[in-house]
């Protein structure tokens, strides 16, 4: 049976796509930064040879946006020379890659939804780098997909969601950021999309290049976590009665962070007919779980 290779298994994305392959385990094969280091080129072509995958999906990264400003070179050498690696041995043994990157590779200052063709322009050291992954996997690699995603959430790793449920139960008020819009985008349904791309793939239909998903309604962080906390407030220990808008001014970050994250998903619904995610039904989700 082909194999499906996995980087950054262990991540918030990569979970979620692990429970897709549960009855066909030996399809996919998983690995997390201990077991492959994606900066590591000899290492990618010691698990190529090894596995011989079909397909790799890339869901390893730095994502640490505000620490990336400190750490610069591990920010690029993971999310650029990381990508370049596995684009260079995917060339040599021609596998297809997908992909994941982020809204981020813009600056924000668009007034209306970012479209795939728009150009990069990220305002931080985490956007820089990981345009340049998108830049490198571009030109290497024909057979890639490039499926940017935004403000993600889910029951693993750390995400605004579970901080906004944490902190819910340490103040009665939060501040929380009003002017910069997004669209959340639940990682279990990034992980069903993926699902359907390495599906595509593997009857011949897929149609390659950059493609935008993410959740169904523009939000801004406060908007979110008023929608958050109304799914939430039945929970025990919830001692939160106040939101409170504030300005990017008013809460100073080392990383930029654009104002407009909003991704058009019309590409990929005319191409895939994959509709943006359901934000509260990923919300319910991951709430009910808890
Ligand atoms: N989270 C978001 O809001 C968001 C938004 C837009 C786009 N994205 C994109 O979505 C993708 C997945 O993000 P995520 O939220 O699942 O991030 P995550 O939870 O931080 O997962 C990334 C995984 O990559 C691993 N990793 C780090 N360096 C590595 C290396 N050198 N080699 C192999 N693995 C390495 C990490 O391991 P350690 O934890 O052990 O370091 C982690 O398990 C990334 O491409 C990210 O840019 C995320």
């Amino acid at each position: 049976m082909k194999k499906i290779l996995l980087t950054g298994a262990n991540g918030q994305i990569g979970r979620e796509i692990q429970h897709l392959f549960p009855i066909q385990q030996e399809r996919l094969v998983a690995l997390s930064k201990a077991e492959l280091n994606i900066a590591d080129h000899e290492q990618i072509t010691q698990v190529i040879k090894a596995y011989q995958p079909a397909i790799i999906i890339n869901a390893a990264a730095y994502t640490a946006v505000d620490k990336a400003e400190s750490e610069t070179e591990l920010a690029f050498a993971v999310n650029s020379t990381g990508v370049k690696n596995l684009a260079t041995a995917a060339n040599k043994f021609h596998i297809p890659i997908i992909h994941l990157s982020t809204d981020y590779v813009f600056d924000g200052l668009k007034n209306t939804a970012y479209v795939e063709k728009d150009e990069r322009s990220p305002l931080n050291v985490y956007g820089s780098s990981k345009a340049q992954g998108e830049q490198y996997l571009q030109d290497i690699l024909a057979q890639h997909i490039i499926l940017r995603v935004s403000w993600v959430f889910g029951k693993y790793g750390h995400n605004f969601v579970k901080t906004i449920l944490k902190l819910a139960r340490e103040k009665p008020e939060l501040n929380i950021v009003a002017d910069q819009i997004g669209c959340p985008t639940p990682a279990a349904d990034i992980a069903d999309v993926i699902h359907h791309l390495v599906e595509f793939i593997e009857q011949g239909k897929a149609k390659w290049g950059v493609f935008h998903y993410c959740g169904d309604q523009a939000l801004s962080w406060y908007d979110f976590a008023k929608q958050i906390m109304s799914y939430a407030e039945t929970l025990p220990g919830f001692i939160c009665q106040r939101l409170n808008p504030i300005t990017t001014a008013q809460y100073p970050t080392p990383a930029a962070r654009p104002k407009n994250s909003v991704l058009s998903t019309k590409k990929i619904q005319q191409e895939y007919d994959i509709l943006p995610a359901n934000i509260k039904n990923g919300l319910r989700a991951i709430i009910d779980n808890l």
